[in-house]
């Protein structure tokens, strides 16, 4: 009976754990849950981890823009206070050729000039772009606080992702190891803002190895796309969509770029990797 107490205790932690934790831990959540998608559980449990997401309709009108749900005509703005991501400014929508697209103002990061050729550190706030401070010389420098986070030090100011997060946050004096949201927040990578139009036509996302980091880019399909059908080993019945095709759970599809694979992994958008070795 005890030992039954401890096992329910243990598994309803572990639940707690899992709305946190699933986008820094399980392949595509963070993409997922970043456009809105929420997840299909796995019928046995077995992980944290969902097999399929279920996505809203992210485009019901293909002549406007969409952010979070709202819907953005030809020329208008995203209001600064709804926008995720602090380096994405003043985004407006445009129409050309029927595809729907924001553009952003022009982030450029000034790093503080070293002309001294003294040690300096550059720091920042949580909701910022760019670095909002510099702290020079080894004896200022010494002064600041540190943070030990995943074998590494930080100082006062520095931003750090503590692994399996997909948070960004900042070393405060306080820090005290605890991923909050005091100094922490979720990594946005603005995937609506930079690429709405690939999403509207149902591309698929290109990762550079780890498929929990922002996507570098977007495949989308040509002529001679074409499914490759494979073992469909988990039995789901969830499907992905890449531009026209539809295809299950452990199907490729073929690629123009040697270097990539583009797999039916966690329905409904196709996986791409980048391979370094091919
Ligand atoms: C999985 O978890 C849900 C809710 O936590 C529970 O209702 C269900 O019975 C569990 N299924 C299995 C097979 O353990
Ligand atoms: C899409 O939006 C445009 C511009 O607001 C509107 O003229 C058109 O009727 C809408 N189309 C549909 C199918 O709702
Ligand atoms: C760390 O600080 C936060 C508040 O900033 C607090 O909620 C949490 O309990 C603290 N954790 C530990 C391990 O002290």
């Amino acid at each position: 009976m005890q030992t039954m107490k401890v096992a329910i205790c243990f598994v309803v932690a572990m639940l707690g754990s899992a709305v946190t934790d699933m986008a820094g831990e399980c392949d595509m959540a963070g993409f997922y849950l970043e456009l809105g998608c929420t997840p299909v559980p796995k019928a046995d449990n077995s992980s944290i981890c969902p097999d399929a997401f279920t996505c809203p309709d992210l485009h019901p009108n293909s002549t406007m823009c969409y952010y979070r749900g709202a819907p953005y005509g030809e020329r208008s703005t995203i209001p600064q206070n709804l926008i995720k991501n602090p380096c994405s400014l003043a985004c407006r929508c445009r129409v050309s050729n029927g595809e729907p697209q924001f553009d952003c103002a022009a982030v450029d990061c000034v790093e503080t000039f070293n002309s001294d050729l003294q040690q300096c550190v550059n720091t920042f706030e949580l909701d910022s772009c760019c670095s909002t401070g510099t702290v020079c010389g080894t004896d200022a420098i010494a002064k600041l606080k540190t943070c030990d986070v995943d074998g590494k030090t930080y100082k006062e100011g520095q931003i750090f992702e503590p692994l399996n997060t997909r948070k960004m946050c900042i070393c405060t004096g306080d820090w005290n190891g605890t991923v909050d949201n005091a100094y922490c927040r979720d990594i946005n990578c603005g995937l609506e803002i930079h690429y709405q139009n690939k999403i509207l036509d149902n591309c698929a996302p290109i990762f550079s190895g780890k498929v929990r980091d922002c996507p570098i880019g977007f495949q989308c399909p040509s002529t001679t796309s074409k499914v490759i059908r494979g073992l469909n080993l988990r039995s789901s019945t969830a499907e992905c969509v890449f531009g026209n095709l539809r295809m299950t759970v452990g199907d490729e599809i073929t690629v123009d770029e040697k270097c990539m694979k583009c797999s039916c992994n966690v329905p409904p958008f196709v996986t791409c990797v980048t391979q370094n070795s091919c």
